[in-house]
């Protein structure tokens, strides 16, 4: 057995005014009573991080960005650094979501320097990866996969990968319905594990956390995370109602 406790994180994307915000964290919390099983985390949208910090007080929810600039401050209109998420309360980022990489450009090389400025700020990163179908159909899932990894990781110390949650995400799975078999995810997982073993340490690759992401919901979450080297999820459209949430938060009962 790992002694992984599973991190079931959400992901709120583009969604939740601050008065949203409360209420949705005020569900959560009513429903958390007797959690053990796993660390939960929410990833509300900048605006409304602040708000979110105090309403998580008393709980054991931790806060995320869902991005940052890779540059501490300066003139970058409209970009919030790792300093300022910090300073909101949040502990976690969220980096190299594909929305990002699929609509903002973001490649490898800006991905490896926002995981560093991540670090830099004091926030953990949760890096994210993930085939496209086109890439899974070709055959070149495991090529992508390593290209990612160690394009983002790139000259990274094994002190620092080690602060690292990773979050596996296929893009074809993501809002589409459409989830990972088990052993399709598991699959996976064992290959991101064994290639941060030959990358950094043995050590490091069975402690570290590696998330599945993708259409993660109730019914199927108990199943996805009874697979060895899954160890939580990064859910989305499920993660914005308390009951669906609290539905995967609870995957052990
Ligand atoms: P989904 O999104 O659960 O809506 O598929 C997952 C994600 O993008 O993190």
């Amino acid at each position: 057995m790992s002694g992984r406790k599973p991190l079931i994180a959400g992901n709120w994307k583009m969604h939740k005014t601050i008065k949203e915000t409360l209420d949705l964290i005020t569900g959560i919390k009513a429903g958390l009573q007797g959690n053990e099983a796993a660390d939960v985390l929410v990833a509300p949208p900048f605006t409304a991080l602040s708000a979110a910090a105090g309403a998580v007080q008393g709980s054991n929810i931790l806060l995320a960005g869902q991005n940052l600039h890779q540059e501490p401050s300066g003139a970058y209109t409209g970009e919030v650094s790792g300093q300022m998420i910090r300073d909101t309360g949040a502990t976690h980022v969220i980096i190299g979501h594909s929305e990002r990489r699929q609509y903002f450009g973001e490649t490898d090389g800006l991905v490896n320097l926002k995981t560093r400025a991540a670090l830099a700020a004091g926030l953990i990163p949760i890096f994210c990866l993930g085939e496209t179908l086109e890439e899974r159909e070709a055959g070149r899932t495991f090529e992508v996969l390593a290209r990612q990894l160690e394009g983002g990781l790139k000259e990274f110390s094994t002190a620092e990968a080690a602060k690292i949650i990773i979050a596996y995400e296929p893009v074809w799975a993501i809002g589409t319905g459409k989830t990972a078999t088990n052993d399709q995810a598991q699959e996976v997982h064992y290959f991101l594990r064994d290639l941060l073993g030959k990358i950094f340490e043995k050590r490091l690759a069975s402690d570290t956390r590696i998330l599945y992401g993708g259409s993660v919901k109730p019914d199927n979450a108990a199943d996805l995370l009874a697979c060895p080297d899954v160890d939580g999820a990064l859910v989305g459209g499920a993660s914005l109602k308390a009951d669906s949430f609290l539905g995967i938060i609870h995957f052990d009962r």
